[in-house]
């Protein structure tokens, strides 16, 4: 049976939108304030902060689309990412992150429902998203989105298909739950 999580209400204070090039710091200190569990999680392993300064400059300057959970002081604190994955067609590689004391609120879910409207209207049909398979969280989110993210022993990576019936660019995010997720094997 699928054990009861306790979610609390959504923070009232609190901005989910793309991440300037002027964030770009504010976001490498929400990615180094994450506590170990999570840190571990979403590197799928360890991570050192100089890890972290470096990865988190390469998103900005390599065009990684980023939103944020961002308070009124420009503060970050939670993200979702969108990597290109060139060698792959069309596809890009999502990952996500929330503060500890702020999860459990629907952060992840609004920043993965906004990921999806950027990933469709830059015309990515695939996305793949990595952790591990007792990331409960992460297939909390997946299923929340009405997909089915399966893992087998050892494999880490799942296949997020969009659905490209909308030529015009425009996907009004009530279609975000039609998105499928498949296993992925490499
Ligand atoms: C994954 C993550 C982004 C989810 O963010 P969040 O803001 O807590 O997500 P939401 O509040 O929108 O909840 C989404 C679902 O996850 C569940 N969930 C959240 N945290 C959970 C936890 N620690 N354990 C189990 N389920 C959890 C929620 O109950 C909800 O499920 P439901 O729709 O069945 O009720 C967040 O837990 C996180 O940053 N984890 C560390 C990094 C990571 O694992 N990233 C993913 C791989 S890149």
């Amino acid at each position: 049976m699928k054990p009861e999580i306790q979610n609390h209400p959504y923070p009232s204070g609190g901005t989910i939108r793309q991440l300037r090039p002027s964030d770009a710091g504010h976001f490498r200190d929400h990615l180094l304030r994450l506590d170990a569990v999570s840190r571990r999680d979403r590197f799928n392993g360890a991570a050192s902060a100089a890890f972290i300064e470096a990865y988190a400059e390469r998103c900005f300057s390599q065009g990684t689309t980023v939103v944020g959970f961002v308070e009124a002081d420009g503060t970050v604190h939670g993200a979702a990412e969108l990597h290109e994955r060139p060698e792959l067609e069309d596809t890009g590689e999502i990952a996500f992150s929330v503060e500890a004391h702020l999860q459990h609120r629907g952060i992840g879910r609004r920043l993965f429902r906004r990921l999806l409207g950027h990933a469709h209207a830059l015309g990515y049909t695939r996305l793949l998203v990595t952790t591990h398979p007792q990331n409960e969280a992460m297939k909390r989110l997946a299923r929340s989105f009405s997909a089915k993210l399966t893992f087998s022993d050892g494999e880490t990576v799942g296949l997020i298909e969009l659905d490209s019936d909308s030529s015009d660019g425009d996907f009004p995010f009530a279609a975000a739950p039609g998105a499928r997720i498949a296993h992925y094997a490499d």
